[in-house]
């Protein structure tokens, strides 16, 4: 499986180029950045997070939330793997408080200086189930702080069965993009072909499905505290180490 479908697995098999990572690309990047999904998550982050706290997000990508928790003074810092995001943030110094480095470095760097670590939906989806464990292992579990709190959302299956399969076609100045998510078992494959005036390319994302018990099950062995509240087809997680 290529992990293309319908038009896209069209173009796929018509050799169109095929984009290695779609938020290290230039062109989509840019389309990502000026159709910055709309979720509700700001207020959900601001009304647990507060000035005196130090806290990374994780996979910041062009600021969606970040530059308003900012904004807010929240002290706010991120990593972020892909360059092309980065360089959306606004204003440009804003993004000497993200460091461009993935989880998996962060992980290794064990930089536990942060009080408190936000992972938006749009960001949890990238990670595989092995990639939160390692993240629950290597930086929850060795967490040194009496006080921590790790925040998250994802979205529920709800969402993408109510969007599975249906092509979103946009232009935008000499872009010409269809995107889609497709819903396969257990994870969901956001598929987008762009066309910028002189290439053709397509890319794609898998994302992972969580839910309650998947998380909770992760943590089972813990002794965290566990906070759940549900909203808008949403699932909102703080996660607390109480040492
Ligand atoms: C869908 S974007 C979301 C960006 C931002 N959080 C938002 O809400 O708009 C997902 C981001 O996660 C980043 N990402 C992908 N793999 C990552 C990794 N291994 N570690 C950290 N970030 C990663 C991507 O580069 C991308 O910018």
């Amino acid at each position: 499986m290529n992990g293309f479908f319908d038009i896209f697995n069209d173009k796929y098999n018509n050799n169109v180029k095929v984009v290695n990572d779609i938020y290290q690309d230039k062109d989509m990047a840019s389309y990502y950045n000026a159709n910055s999904i709309i979720i509700d998550d700001l207020y959900f982050y601001l009304n647990n997070l507060k000035s005196a706290d130090k806290v990374l997000e994780i996979g910041t990508g062009n600021g969606r939330i970040f530059t308003p928790l900012f904004n807010h003074g929240i002290d706010m810092y991120g990593i972020e793997p892909a360059k092309e995001m980065i360089e959306h943030i606004r204003p440009k110094e804003l993004s000497n408080r993200v460091f461009n480095i993935s989880l998996q470095d962060f992980i290794s760097k064990e930089s536990k200086i942060y009080n408190k670590v936000i992972i938006p939906a749009t960001s949890i989806s990238v990670f595989s189930p092995q990639e939160i464990n390692l993240f629950i292992s290597k930086y929850l579990d060795e967490m040194p702080f009496n006080q921590f709190e790790l925040l998250f959302d994802f979205l529920d299956i709800n969402f993408f069965k109510a969007t599975d399969s249906k092509i979103y076609r946009s232009k935008l100045g000499e872009y010409r993009v269809y995107s889609a998510n497709y819903l396969k078992e257990d994870k969901v494959y956001f598929n987008i072909y762009l066309n910028n005036g002189i290439e053709e390319k397509i890319g794609k994302s898998v994302k992972y499905i969580y839910t309650e018990d998947i998380i909770k099950n992760m943590l089972l062995k813990k002794n965290y505290n566990i906070e759940v509240t549900h909203s808008n087809n949403t699932t909102r997680m703080i996660i607390s180490i109480k040492k």
